[in-house]
């Protein structure tokens, strides 16, 4: 029997104990910890531990830990070659899906280089190559991506900025603590389609890389991680609160979608957006903007006021990367560097308890009928 709405949406496809979107009105949890206290209180790195590893860790663990994805970041030859022969105006996100396939191909899953292993390499990797890539292209420039940086957000706006980025200074710290909120919000989200889609391929008993490459491809779509960068082409669109309020007025009355905004599961607020918000809100102050975060605001208000509509993760991460200096294509790929975390929980999980996923289809095609010569058609 088909859903009413399609889409599965309402479906409960399986279980999960990595992720509640909303668990008997508790909101948002990794694990059972509250997605506030940890965007509050933990690192990405914890974070990313906690879903890789299944439980927080503790100070040795998390040295060690860092460590060891600090020693993962060098980019193999065959990789920097695949990268300088990707063309300048790939798609970054197609970058990461073929450097992940690649990857593949070069370090394979082996019982010794098991899936949390893949995770934690890619997780370093996965930030050289694109930066690698996107800096060959734009600046003829071959980076070194064994840079000192203390954390996966650092390290990104480090090998993007270069020399010129001051981590020490208050501007440089609530970039990288914006970055590293930001990580921590994206890692994981329960059966959203890129991580239903990596389950559905490992349910096959495939390897790790094809489940992957799988999900980054599903999260590249405009309904699902590709929102962050359509929201801020929308944003980028209005030079003014007024300019925003007649555009949003008139997208509206065209009956347009608006990237960024609403959400399959969440019905009235998506949790993730005040914490994100906040860091936008920080950074426009910071950085004296008079427009983007303005903007923003109104284009929410509108939307509530219009359609009520609320802001899902994706609108607010737009300006906070926006003022960290990212330029909107690498938007999406931020988030697989993030939810390369869940999506690898999510592997694990399903090969402990797996079952092929096939679902049947209601059928509406037309009746049992004559086969037609090639004459006759
Ligand atoms: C996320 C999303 C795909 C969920 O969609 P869904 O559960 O399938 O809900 P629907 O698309 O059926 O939306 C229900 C109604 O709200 C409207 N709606 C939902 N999101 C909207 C948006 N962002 N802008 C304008 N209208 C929207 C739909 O047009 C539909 O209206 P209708 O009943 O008059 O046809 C949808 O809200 C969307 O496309 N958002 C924009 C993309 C986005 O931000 N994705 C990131 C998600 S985290």
């Amino acid at each position: 029997m088909a859903t009413k709405e399609g889409g599965l949406a309402g479906v409960v496809a399986g279980q999960t104990a990595i992720c509640t979107v909303g668990h008997e009105g508790h909101g948002l949890h990794y694990r059972g910890y509250s997605i506030y206290d940890l965007a509050k209180n933990a690192t990405f790195e914890e974070v990313a531990y906690l879903l890789i590893y299944g439980r927080l860790p503790n100070d040795p663990q998390l040295k060690q830990y860092r460590e060891k994805l600090k020693s993962l970041r060098g980019l193999p030859t065959a990789i920097t070659a695949l990268l300088e022969s990707i063309p300048a105006n790939t798609h970054p996100m197609d970058v990461m899906r073929t450097v992940c396939s690649m990857l593949g191909t070069i370090e394979p899953e082996t019982h010794q280089h098991d899936a949390q292993e893949i995770a934690d390499r890619l997780l370093v990797l996965f930030p050289g190559a694109l930066l690698y890539w996107y800096h060959y292209h734009l600046h003829g420039q071959k980076i070194d991506v064994m840079v000192e940086a203390s954390s996966t957000a650092e390290y990104f706006l480090k090998l993007l900025h270069g020399k010129g980025f001051q981590a020490d200074s208050a501007l440089g710290k609530l970039m990288i603590q914006t970055m590293d909120v930001s990580l921590i919000l994206y890692a994981e989200h329960e059966f959203n389609a890129s991580t239903f889609a990596a389950r559905v391929c490992t349910a096959t008993l495939s390897d790790v890389y094809s489940a992957l490459t799988a999900a980054i491809g599903t999260l590249r779509g405009p309904l699902h991680g590709g929102a962050n960068e359509a929201a801020m082409m929308l944003i980028q669109q209005y030079s003014s609160v007024k300019d925003a309020e007649e555009g949003m007025l008139k997208k509206l009355n065209n009956k347009d979608l608006i990237m960024g905004f609403g959400h399959r599961v969440y019905t009235t607020v998506d949790p993730r957006s005040e914490v994100i918000k906040a860091q936008a809100k920080a950074l426009s102050l910071a950085l004296n903007d008079n427009v983007i975060y303005a903007v923003s605001e109104q284009i929410e208000k509108i939307m509530w006021d219009q359609k009520k509509l609320f802001p899902n993760l994706d609108f607010y991460s737009a300006s906070a990367y926006h003022f960290c200096g990212i330029p909107t294509g690498l938007f999406t790929p931020l988030f697989v560097i993030s939810r390369t975390t869940g999506w690898v929980a999510h592997i694990i999980e399903q090969r402990q308890n797996n079952k092929l996923i096939r679902p049947t289809a209601e059928y509406i095609g037309p009746q049992p009928q004559p086969f037609l010569e090639i004459g006759n058609r």
